[in-house]
């Protein structure tokens, strides 16, 4: 099992390459694994993957390709060649995504359900039936693709694991220490729920990056996944083992 450091993944929502830096910088040795979304990428291409991945951090490129198979494809491609280390996609392109990932050490996850939607505005896209069905649902496939795991919020975690197993990435935005602004996102949980709930790796953005003392954010995170990791092994569930 990969060290409990490497289960944080940072996401970097700002607008400019040095802005990004100056997180990666405060946060120091404590955080290994940087997401690269919309915001940064629009903002500064793809230097400012190369930068991350030439310092020594892993990049989790959250751009959710969705696209016709073929141009999924070729991006999965260009992303490799960045040394991107996850990436996002959605629904039928995913086989392609996966093929065009080889063997390499690019691990695509497949976005299921967003963790800003609650069931109501799910079924407003027209979709009927409750949200851990539809997660489950996408998730299922996304495996069957050949996918390396899913994005998920950690309230879903439980019922992926009890349906699909534990040979997969669960990786859970929305998390939220306890009594931290939830800005956007609805369905919340804290860092330990989703890691006993069997999350292997959890990603946080404003509660560090718009903290006063982002390495103290980060650190008190990381130390409740720890405890979390130590309690979850306690209890001896065969949660998260080579799904690493
Ligand atoms: O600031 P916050 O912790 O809410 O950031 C969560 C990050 O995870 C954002 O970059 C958001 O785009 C991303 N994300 C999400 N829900 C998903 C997939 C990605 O919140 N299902």
């Amino acid at each position: 099992m990969a060290a409990n450091t490497h289960r944080l993944i940072v996401a970097l929502d700002v607008s400019s390459a040095a802005a990004a830096q100056k997180i990666v910088t405060s946060l120091g040795e404590s955080v290994h694994i940087y997401k690269v979304g919309m915001q940064l990428y629009t903002a500064e291409g793809p230097q400012v993957v190369r930068d991350l991945v030439g310092s020594g951090r892993q990049v989790f490129l959250d751009l959710k390709y969705h696209d016709i198979p073929n141009t999924v494809a070729s991006v999965v491609r260009e992303a490799a060649q960045l040394g991107v280390s996850m990436l996002t996609g959605g629904a039928k392109m995913l086989r392609a995504a996966v093929e065009a990932a080889g063997p390499k050490s690019l691990k695509i996850l497949a976005v299921t359900v967003l963790t800003s939607m609650d069931e109501s505005e799910l079924q407003q896209t027209g979709v009927s039936g409750n949200l851990v069905d539809q997660v489950l649902r996408l998730a299922s496939t996304a495996l069957d693709a050949g996918c390396a795991g899913v994005v998920s919020s950690a309230r879903e975690v439980r019922a992926l694991r009890a349906k699909l197993g534990h040979n997969f990435l669960i990786v859970n935005p929305g998390v939220r220490p306890a009594g931290a602004d939830h800005g956007d996102q609805a369905r919340v949980v804290t860092p330990s729920e989703a890691i006993q709930a069997g999350a292997t790796h959890i990603v946080v953005g404003r509660p560090i990056t718009a903290a006063k003392d982002p390495a103290s954010a980060a650190r008190a995170i990381q130390q409740e996944i720890n405890a979390a990791a130590e309690q979850t092994a306690k209890d001896s569930s065969p949660h998260v083992t080579s799904a690493y």
